[in-house]
């Protein structure tokens, strides 16, 4: 059983009278363990697929199975639980909240998954150790740096020990040396069992991966 199969995934954004097709027809699978890179260039409808695949987003036409469940047919309910349970997400820009500090940002969706606080806690150094950030456990993001933030921001991301991590340009605002740290760790994390996929322009990036998507124009080139 793959873990994620996608079957002529469709996408169609409306906005007033306008309608654009941001995929057409997308199909592919990814195993367990797989660390998968999409790349392509801007606009070709990498993080489109990515939010889909997230349950984010849904698609206009086509199959999205996970784990042999049918995430197009989930309510919003169901699908909220499934990306709390099943997906970790990272982003170019981290998205961490300003006004916490590391310790609570990676408590935080621990929080919605029912854990008690005195368990968040505990985990949420684990985590931090996991990544290197033993020290900053009371750093607010604006403390750290980019590559700090962006660790933070995947230990969040696995704080619900999820089936998948996607990472949308995880590297896209660091620079050479810390995009490198942030690869080193997802390969580390790979090799543990974590499947990932992974949305990157950066080519010596994507060859360090066990696969590689090509996209353009919203279909798979490669
Ligand atoms: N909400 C939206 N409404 C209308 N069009 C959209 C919307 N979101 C994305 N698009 C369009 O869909 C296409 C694919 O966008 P997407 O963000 O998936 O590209 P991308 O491959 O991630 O690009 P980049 O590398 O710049 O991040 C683009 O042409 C974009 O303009
Ligand atoms: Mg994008």
């Amino acid at each position: 059983m793959a873990l994620i199969q996608a079957e002529g995934l469709t996408k169609i954004y409306q906005s007033g009278k306008n309608e654009y097709q941001a995929l057409h027809g997308v199909s592919f699978q990814i195993e367990k363990g797989e660390f998968v890179a999409v790349t392509g260039r801007s606009g070709c409808g990498k993080s489109t697929l990515l939010n889909i695949l997230g349950g984010m987003d849904r698609q206009t036409q086509g199959r999205y199975l996970f784990e042999d469940a049918d995430v197009s047919g989930m309510k919003n309910r169901a699908l909220a639980n499934f990306r709390n349970k099943k997906i970790g997400f990272v982003f170019q820009s981290f998205y961490l909240a300003g006004e916490m500090d590391a310790a609570h940002n990676v408590a935080l969706p621990m929080g919605y998954g029912g854990v008690r606080a005195a368990q968040r806690r505990r985990r949420a150094a684990e985590l931090l150790a996991e990544v290197g950030l033993e020290n900053k456990l009371k750093s607010k993001p604006s403390q750290m740096s980019g590559g700090e933030q962006q660790r933070v921001a995947i230990a969040r991301a696995i704080a619900n020990s999820p089936s998948v991590l996607l990472a949308d340009e995880p590297t896209g605002n660091l620079d050479h040396e810390n995009g490198k740290q942030i690869m080193e760790l997802l390969r580390r994390l790979n090799r543990e069992g974590l499947t990932i996929v992974m949305v990157t322009h950066d080519l010596e990036l994507a060859g360090q991966t066990d696969r590689l998507i090509k996209m353009q124009d919203g279909r798979i080139i490669e």
